[in-house]
């Protein structure tokens, strides 16, 4: 088992430092960086059918080859290890461990988790291995996907098989990353894997991926000795309303129950919010969907709650045969999702936008974790994902020179300051992304990472923005 875990409570920070033993790392996923699609017995999860369907990925992109980190972890960690960073967040491929999403192991697929894992902590840095970041097999999609109950029964069986052959290693765990994203943009809106459009498949899977959470937080307590910390990674949107008027108050209320309360009701308070009930009761019949025993498998505690960050949710009430904008999670944006509410519009915070064309606005990350502690204080808080996208390129010299992250970056991490000298107890921060990957929908055209990849040669160059962080981790604290 490992050194540095989020276990003591957040102390206040002073100045531009942090909490004695604050958790700094980087995140990836699975089919994002992965690559090796084929290898080792893996068969395809619901993002090798998407994205090799034309049409659904900018530029005909797959992650067929991603980042090549199946083949490059070594020399991955040997960066990881060079940044100075503490923890590494990574995903498992549900697809290597257990192809169909059912029956047997695949070892192989195993082994490469162990691998990894066995490089981490010869590196000194702590892995945080997340369970589903958004790779279903492909057959369990055939089989119904999340808006079958079944599949979150699949889930656990999973979870218990990965947990029994990575917990002597692995002991920080999440079970589901970003479940709204699963859930609406996969069900509702189709702009992510599978791709349909249908709200009251959305609603069920919302349910059937809280019920996955809550049965593999059983399992992992069961499977994992008592040290080991298990969480569950939202992307809480901070909704705003436009203007006070109570129709865009009501606006932000409904996307609040869609957005955020869908997952925390549940998950942190034991029951789905009556408003949320009332809103969508025309779409699925929640008495049906919701079995005896379900909220209480749901709600089992959970030792630290991810949160991932990236821009706020501005909402209104559009006035009469306006139309509406679209959000995609992190902000308004091209995509066109399904809501919940087809009668709300969404907006930017402002005119300063990240190549994602999501509005920069720390003050929404400090806003959410402050929330949180007011609303749940005994909950620790980790912020699993924050970061942007700038168009970045290699110049003459071969640096890459990207100012506007360092500077979205330090504001952020700002905020997470700000958030715990305000009592929140946040134990650490994971820079959303170690690696340039394949950014879902858009491919390979948005870059995320610390470290730019080149994906004709997999050369990494770390940007400017990773030297800046090293320095932070190594002070831990914001430079002047
Ligand atoms: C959240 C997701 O977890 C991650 O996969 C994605 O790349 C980032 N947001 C940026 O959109």
């Amino acid at each position: 088992m490992t050194a540095v875990r989020p276990e003591t409570p957040a102390q206040s920070a002073s100045g531009t430092s942090f909490p004695t033993g604050f958790v700094w790392g980087a995140a990836t996923a699975s089919y994002q960086v992965e690559g090796a699609a084929a290898e080792d017995g893996r068969t395809p999860s619901i993002w090798d059918t998407f994205s090799h369907t034309p049409g659904k990925v900018r530029n005909g992109d797959t992650g067929d080859t991603a980042a090549d980190h199946y083949h490059r972890y070594r020399d991955d960690v040997a960066l990881m290890k060079d940044l100075g960073l503490k923890a590494y967040r990574f995903s498992v491929s549900w697809s290597r461990v257990q192809p169909t999403g059912r029956g047997p192991a695949v070892q192989r697929g195993l082994d490469f988790y162990r691998r990894l894992v066995d490089e981490l902590l010869e590196a000194g840095i702590t892995p945080v291995a997340t369970l589903y970041h958004w790779d279903l097999p492909q057959e369990l999609e055939d089989a119904g996907g999340w808006p079958q109950r079944d599949t979150a029964g699949r889930f656990a069986e999973y979870a218990d098989i990965t947990a029994r052959a990575l917990g002597d290693r692995v002991g920080v765990w999440t079970t589901l990353n970003e479940p709204w994203c699963s859930a609406f943009l996969g069900y509702g809106s189709g702009v992510h894997a599978p791709g349909r459009t249908d709200p009251a498949a959305t609603l069920r899977a919302a349910h059937h991926l809280n019920l996955a959470h809550g049965k593999a937080v059983g399992v992992l307590r069961d499977a994992l000795p008592p040290s080991a910390q298990v969480s569950l990674t939202l992307n809480l949107h901070q909704v705003r309303p436009l203007t006070d008027a109570p129709e865009d108050v009501e606006a932000a209320r409904r996307i609040d129950a869609v957005g955020n309360r869908v997952f925390t009701g549940p998950v942190l308070d034991g029951a789905y919010p009556e408003d949320l009930i009332a809103d969508t009761s025309h779409l699925v019949d929640w008495g049906e969907l919701v079995k005896d025993g379900d909220l209480a498998e749901i709600s089992r505690p959970i030792d630290v709650l991810g949160v991932n960050y990236y821009s706020p949710t501005v909402v209104s009430q559009p006035a009469a045969g306006a139309g509406t904008t679209s959000n995609d999670g992190h902000g308004a944006s091209d995509h066109s999702p399904w809501t919940g509410s087809d009668d709300v519009a969404f907006h930017l915070a402002n005119d300063d936008l990240t190549a994602m064309n999501w509005a920069i606005d720390a003050n929404g990350l400090h806003a959410l974790l402050t929330g949180l502690a007011k609303s749940h204080p005994d909950l620790p808080l980790m912020v699993t994902e924050n970061g942007a996208a700038f168009d970045d390129y290699v110049s003459p010299e071969g640096r890459v020179n990207d100012p506007q992250r360092i500077a979205y970056l330090r504001s952020h991490l700002d905020a997470v300051r700000r958030a715990v000298a305000d009592g929140a107890d946040v134990r650490g921060y994971f820079l959303w992304s170690l690696l340039d990957n394949f950014e879902w929908s858009y491919g390979y055209s948005k870059r995320f990472g610390a470290v730019y990849v080149d994906y004709a040669t997999q050369r990494r160059i770390p940007k400017d923005s990773a030297h800046w962080y090293a320095d932070v981790i190594r002070h831990n604290a914001l430079p002047a």
